[in-house]
């Protein structure tokens, strides 16, 4: 088989993860999550990077592109498997690991906006893929290869979303 494929397959089946994780950045706002708590340090819980407004359209976009695929499947093997259900639950996912590791940013005391290498970049997804496993298996080589694909597609996407105002910083 050729490897164009799996990858092909692996960004397919990954997109509504991706679609979670970057549409806050235009339709995100208003109340945090966090309502302004602070942790134990006296530091902000999660942030105001992390609204509530953000959460919903994140699980509503993955949800929806999982519908898409459902009525439209594409020719992969794993992509083709997409639904409604597998798409929602993969956007819980992305959610619950772009909020933890916002959490662990805190705690590190890195301020919102301020990268922390790895958990920015592949946290979300690995927390999506970890979710979307149990409804839908993940075969150990599309683990790989989004691992290790979504950093660069996640510095492509910064990088092009500065350009066009939608960030004020390229990471
Ligand atoms: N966003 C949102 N709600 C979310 C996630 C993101 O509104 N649940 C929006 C915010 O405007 C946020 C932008 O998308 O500033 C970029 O998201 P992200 O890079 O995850 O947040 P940061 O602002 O960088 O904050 P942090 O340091 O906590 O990651
Ligand atoms: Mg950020």
């Amino acid at each position: 088989m050729n490897p164009m494929f799996w990858i092909w397959d692996a960004i397919l089946f990954i997109l509504p993860a991706y679609f979670a994780n970057s549409l806050p950045v235009i339709l995100g706002g208003g109340p945090s999550m966090d309502r302004g708590r602070k942790w134990k340090d006296g530091r902000p819980l999660l942030g105001e990077g992390k609204t509530i407004r953000g959460a919903l359209v994140a699980i509503a976009a993955a949800a929806l592109l999982g519908a898409i695929y459902q009525f439209f499947p594409p020719s992969g093997d794993l992509s083709s498997q997409m639904t409604l259900v597998v798409g929602l639950v993969m956007g819980v996912g992305t959610v619950l690991g772009d909020t933890i590791g916002s959490f662990l940013k805190r705690r590190l005391n890195i301020q919102r906006g301020e990268t922390l290498p790895l958990i920015d970049q592949d946290g979300f997804v690995l927390m999506a893929l970890l979710l979307t496993h149990f409804i839908q298996p993940v075969p150990l080589l599309y683990w790989i290869l989004i691992l290790a694909i979504t950093p660069f597609v996640h510095v492509a996407f910064n990088v092009i979303a500065y350009i066009v105002h939608w960030k004020n910083v390229p990471y």
